[in-house]
């Protein structure tokens, strides 16, 4: 039997990242300021996180912007968030093509004003090519909805005659997810000190390794970034498996 290793680490890099980015509210409320100065701030937290992993040689990193859930925030809120989304993509994109970063958006579009959704068509064909980081943005993402939805194409495929429910497998089912042709996170990241995943990625995170940080999203930057994979590099993944 094989000595444990006493520091079983794993050396690679995630070659996924996905962040749950929380608290600009309370950034900007210990600061007496506007939320919606938290979530500019949050916006510059952003990029450089992005332009970090693209450094890192990271291959995927995805951002909680607006969950399906986030509608129930104040109406001003809400535009807040779409503008912002607006003016990062507008004002980023140049930046983001000549570093080689691919922008896909996943989530419902119902709901989403139609010059966003032409905004998120424009970008992920203009970016289609690029083979750097690519940077996924959940918008008006909900994992109960995203699951729902697969549930109810591949029902309507068996009802129609043309899938054998007994063929439905864990490969088949993640192909009818938003992130069909991503690779499954493996590190997970929270700030703010909250310990939950908000209806985020839960299908594609059943082997992701979480990491909390009590950081508040605006303050997260290029050190916090390297110290979550600093951490997952510490991590043992068995998947199952006992790690004798
Ligand atoms: C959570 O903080 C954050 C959000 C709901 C939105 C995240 C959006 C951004 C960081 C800005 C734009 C995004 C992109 C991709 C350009 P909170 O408001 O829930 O904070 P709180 O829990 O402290 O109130």
């Amino acid at each position: 039997m094989p000595v444990a290793s006493p520091q079983p680490v794993a050396q690679t890099l995630p070659r996924h990242i996905a962040i749950i980015m929380d608290g600009n509210g309370r950034w900007a409320k210990a600061r007496s300021l506007p939320r919606l100065v938290g979530h500019q701030r949050g916006a510059e937290a952003v990029r450089e996180v992005v332009v970090t992993c693209r450094d890192m040689g990271i291959g995927y990193l995805t951002l909680y912007a607006f969950s399906s859930e986030n509608w129930k925030r104040p109406a001003t809120e809400v535009g807040d968030l779409m503008d912002l989304l607006r003016f990062f993509i507008r004002r980023e994109l140049e930046q983001l093509q000549k570093k080689g970063v691919r922008i896909r958006i996943i989530g419902d579009r119902e709901r989403l004003a139609p010059d966003i959704i032409e905004l998120i068509d424009s970008t992920q064909q203009r970016t289609a090519g690029n083979r750097g980081l690519t940077l996924v943005i959940a918008l008006n993402y909900g994992s109960h909805n995203e699951i729902l939805a697969a549930c109810r194409r591949l029902a309507t495929e068996a009802a129609a005659g043309t899938l054998d429910p007994a063929a439905i497998d864990e490969n088949l089912f993640r192909q009818h997810l938003h992130t069909a042709d991503i690779p499954d996170p493996d590190l997970l990241i929270r700030t703010s000190g909250e310990q939950r995943l908000s209806n985020f990625l839960l299908w594609q995170a059943a082997y992701a390794e979480l990491v909390f940080v009590d950081t508040l999203w605006p303050d997260f930057g290029r050190a916090q970034l390297q110290a979550a994979v600093a951490e997952f590099q510490r991590r043992e993944r068995r998947y199952g498996a006992s790690g004798e």
